[in-house]
């Protein structure tokens, strides 16, 4: 990533909540350098995080008033935690214990803190502190896991010296790198507006007869994930959809095409591809449709049944032969194994900007899992090897490198 100037943070209003880990003096620090940056910073504290650090500390150093008490006596009539959650941009909880960690992923609302977390509906990140035991404790593990579900992005702690006296990893991130982490954020907001982004997402379903079909078990995560982050560089989205169960994104920005067949994703995709700036194929597309569809329900028999199969329409192959010069072309490769020799044929039978790898051989990677592994591929045979991470992270940083090409384009006119 570019070096990013402070002023991209001036008057974002950034609400912190804070509860009762010993790392709390970083967050003191951690709001001197947002005040610094001229954004605006409001304060929530947990109980614990009174009995360590006084109200009246964060106050000073935030100018704001600190709010801590669900039924705190006040004079306005507005709901306090509800007016919070709508006033801030972001909200960032550092540092965080295994505690608020355990209740957040579990949708306990019983302070202001964890209230205002439910009527949020804006970005969150969580920087957790704690000691390494805790911290290594699965049952803490499966809840940074949920809250990562529910679309919270987790600042992992540091190695280092802890409070108790032990090494290990919980030591709370630097206060500078927590300043860097929101400051990067808010930079890539509506960094890609007056953009197109076409994304293709999910199976589709080849029909056998009424009720049976040919499919995969893609999630449409990816491509969701995609989508959603392109929308929030202020790019208008179009969603080619096939069947999911996952609830389809709802920002005003991006227009979903629910589609079954790859036909139907064919000419969904068909209409929206030229004047695209970006497309990103990420949709699991069937190969292969039986030849005729039965109607009604096929019988059961004793006898073998033969199924004629011919090949459904390759999208982006049909798309890569009209691609303009200007157009970003993005594709996916699944594959059993690491066979970079195999997406890099497919990269250039495409016309692929970039293609993703992944191999779906490995555990916790491809079709429906939450993470993947990716090996990134680009025209020009550079190849990045990405760790395991979540595919919103991955969406994340396929963003970040689809903005770099899109630099890069532009220099060369
Ligand atoms: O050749 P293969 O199917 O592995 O290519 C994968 C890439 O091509 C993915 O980006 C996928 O979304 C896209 N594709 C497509 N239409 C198809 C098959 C694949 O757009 N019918």
């Amino acid at each position: 990533m570019k070096r990013i100037p402070m002023e991209v943070l001036k008057n974002k209003r950034i609400l912190l909540g804070v509860t009762g880990s010993i790392a709390i003096y970083k967050s003191l620090e951690l709001v001197r350098l947002l005040r610094k940056a001229d954004a605006q910073v409001k304060v929530m504290m947990t109980k614990s995080a009174r009995e360590l650090v006084s109200p009246l500390t964060f106050e000073t150093l935030s100018q704001n008033p600190v709010c801590s008490e669900l039924f705190a006596p006040k004079t306005e009539w507005e709901v306090e935690h509800i007016s919070l959650a709508r006033w801030a941009e972001l909200f960032i909880i550092a540092p965080a214990t295994a505690n608020i960690i355990g209740k957040l992923a579990h949708g306990i609302a019983d302070d202001a803190l964890t209230t205002i977390y439910l009527a949020y509906r804006g970005d969150v990140f969580i920087a957790p502190a704690m000691n390494t035991a805790m911290y290594e404790k699965p049952v803490v593990q499966r809840n940074l896991e949920q809250l990562i579900q529910q679309g919270v992005r987790v600042i992992e702690p540091e190695l280092g010296e802890l409070a108790c006296g032990e090494e290990g990893k919980g030591r709370l991130v630097e206060p500078a790198k927590i300043l860097e982490i929101i400051t990067t954020h808010f930079s890539r907001a509506l960094s890609l507006k007056g953009k197109k982004v076409l994304v293709t997402a999910g199976p589709t379903r080849e029909f056998i007869d009424d009720v049976r079909f040919i499919s995969n078990p893609s999630s449409g995560r990816m491509g969701i994930a995609i989508a959603e982050e392109a929308s929030r560089r202020g790019t208008e989205v179009i969603l080619v959809l096939g069947p999911t169960l996952i609830p389809p994104p709802k920002e005003p920005g991006i227009t979903v095409i629910p589609v079954v067949s790859a036909e139907e994703m064919s000419s969904a995709v068909e209409s929206h591809i030229k004047s695209s700036h970006i497309a990103v194929f990420a949709a699991a597309v069937a190969d292969y449709r039986p030849v005729t569809k039965s109607t009604g329900k096929l019988k059961k028999g004793k006898d073998s049944m033969e199924l004629r199969l011919e090949p459904t329409p390759d999208i982006a192959l049909r798309c890569s032969q009209s691609k303009t010069p200007e157009q970003i072309f993005i594709g996916f490769a699944a594959e059993v194994g690491d066979n970079i020799p195999e997406a890099q044929r497919k990269l250039r039978e495409k016309k692929f900007d970039l293609i993703l790898l992944n191999d779906i051989s490995l555990p916790e990677t491809g079709f429906a899992s939450q993470t993947n592994k990716i090996t990134l591929i680009h025209s020009d045979n550079k190849i990045e090897h990405w760790e395991k991470m979540t595919k919103k992270e991955i969406a994340t940083k396929l963003m970040d490198a689809i903005q770099l090409l899109l630099d890069k384009k532009s220099k060369l006119k």
